[in-house]
């Protein structure tokens, strides 16, 4: 989960400058990318089940098998964006076009490759999925405030929070078109029903903003419906498109669950302890918004009360200096080891869900995923 492994390109598809190397899920430059590729060719004795030491290599491995399907997907979301009135295009090429990790539409190839070939159905499944991720982002961005996302200003940024919140609104709804264009309603009733629940989170959140007795009761609910609902839905989607079983779909979506929830808390570590050039996004922002993710919430809980005290105050009255405290606190009270713990118990609820599953390339893809996840979050560091 290398960010941009795949999709290093502007909004006119050109090549992006090239960027930083990192070991997270964060940035790579096009040069890094080659060499990855390189090795990742003369090194045959690696297995996608067990990952690489280096990460470019490790996520090489586990998407190689589907890359002609990631690239159909990339390519029907270049095409999607040319479906918006002429004067919608450019915010359309923007932000589809933008590269992006494409992490649901791979969970999408592999949870179908549990079962067979992934087919055009399950890339037009793919492609929705991305599209209503990309809503989602659009409008997060908005309330976050921040700046860059896939290392490029945001839709927000470039043209206002009144176009980027209708422009959210419009991918939302051509996702839906496309759904709707399936034979039967399942999948459009299933996309539906995901998107409530993602925003509903986002809602949630928002509601509980500096809260921290509600926010430390609701955190893994929120997290699991914000960000665990698509990957949830990709697996599932992938599952029903493939004829999967009643048992083999509901384990494919605990699957996609746990792994969903163990990103965001991966991603809210990295918002705290990462770097933006890395990440390619605007960094800090939940700090800055009052969003109360689980190492600030496990220095509340466990701190004495003058602790608590100056926490709730500094995130209250927020400005980037109280950044400096706050992470003081985070490393008194030990927190950034029980939350890497925490993405531990996730990705190992994934792996037990994938034993409901036909051995075959998919699962080991699946698997090899909670391998690359748990790999970048022990590349976290605390400085
Ligand atoms: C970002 O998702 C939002 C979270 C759920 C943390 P991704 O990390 O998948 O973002 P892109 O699609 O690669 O930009
Ligand atoms: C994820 O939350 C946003 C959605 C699931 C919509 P974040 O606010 O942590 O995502 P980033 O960090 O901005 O990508
Ligand atoms: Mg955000
Ligand atoms: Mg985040």
């Amino acid at each position: 989960m290398v960010a941009r492994p795949f999709g290093d390109k502007d909004a006119g598809g050109r090549p992006k400058p090239v960027l930083t190397v990192t070991t997270g899920l964060t940035r790579m430059s096009r040069e890094s990318k080659v060499v990855a590729m390189l090795a990742a060719a003369s090194n045959v004795g690696d297995s996608p089940t067990e990952p690489a030491s280096d990460p470019a290599r490790s996520w090489k491995l586990i998407v190689e098998p589907v890359e002609p399907f990631l690239h159909a997907v990339t390519a029907r979301l270049t095409r999607q964006a040319r479906e918006f009135d002429p004067q919608i295009v450019p915010y359309a090429e923007h932000a589809l076009n933008n590269g992006g990790k494409h992490l649901r539409p791979t969970l999408v190839a592999l949870a179908a490759s549990c079962f067979g070939k992934p087919d055009k159905a399950h890339v037009t499944a793919a492609v929705i999925i991305e599209m209503i991720h990309l809503a989602t982002l659009v409008h997060d961005d908005v309330m976050d405030e921040a700046q860059i996302r896939r290392g490029s200003p945001t839709v927000a940024a470039k043209w206002g929070n009144e176009i980027a919140v209708l422009f959210g609104d419009c991918l939302f709804a051509q996702a839906l078109k496309l759904a709707s264009e399936f034979p039967t309603p399942e999948i459009c009733r299933a996309v539906a029903v995901a998107t409530n629940t993602v925003c509903s989170g986002e809602i949630l959140q928002t509601q509980q903003r500096g809260n921290f007795a509600a926010a430390r009761r609701d955190y893994f609910r929120v997290i699991e419906m914000k960000t665990g609902e698509l990957f949830t839905l990709s697996c599932d989607l992938a599952a029903f498109l493939s004829g999967a079983n009643p048992e083999q779909r509901a384990a494919l979506r605990k699957f996609g669950a746990a792994v969903g929830t163990a990103y965001q808390i991966y991603d809210d570590c990295v918002d705290l302890f990462g770097k933006e050039a890395e990440a390619g996004k605007s960094l800090g922002t939940d700090l800055a918004k009052g969003k109360l993710t689980w190492p600030v919430l496990l220095a509340w809980e466990r701190g004495a009360s003058a602790d608590r005290q100056a926490l709730e105050n500094l995130i209250a009255k927020w400005r980037p200096e109280n950044f400096t405290a706050v992470k003081a606190l985070l490393v008194k009270y030990e927190t950034f080891r029980p939350s890497l713990n925490e993405i531990e118990r996730f990705l190992e609820l994934a792996r037990r869900a994938l034993r409901g599953l036909p051995a075959s390339p998919g699962q080991a893809g699946l698997r090899a995923i909670t391998g690359f996840l748990a790999q970048q979050t022990a590349a976290l560091a605390v400085e």
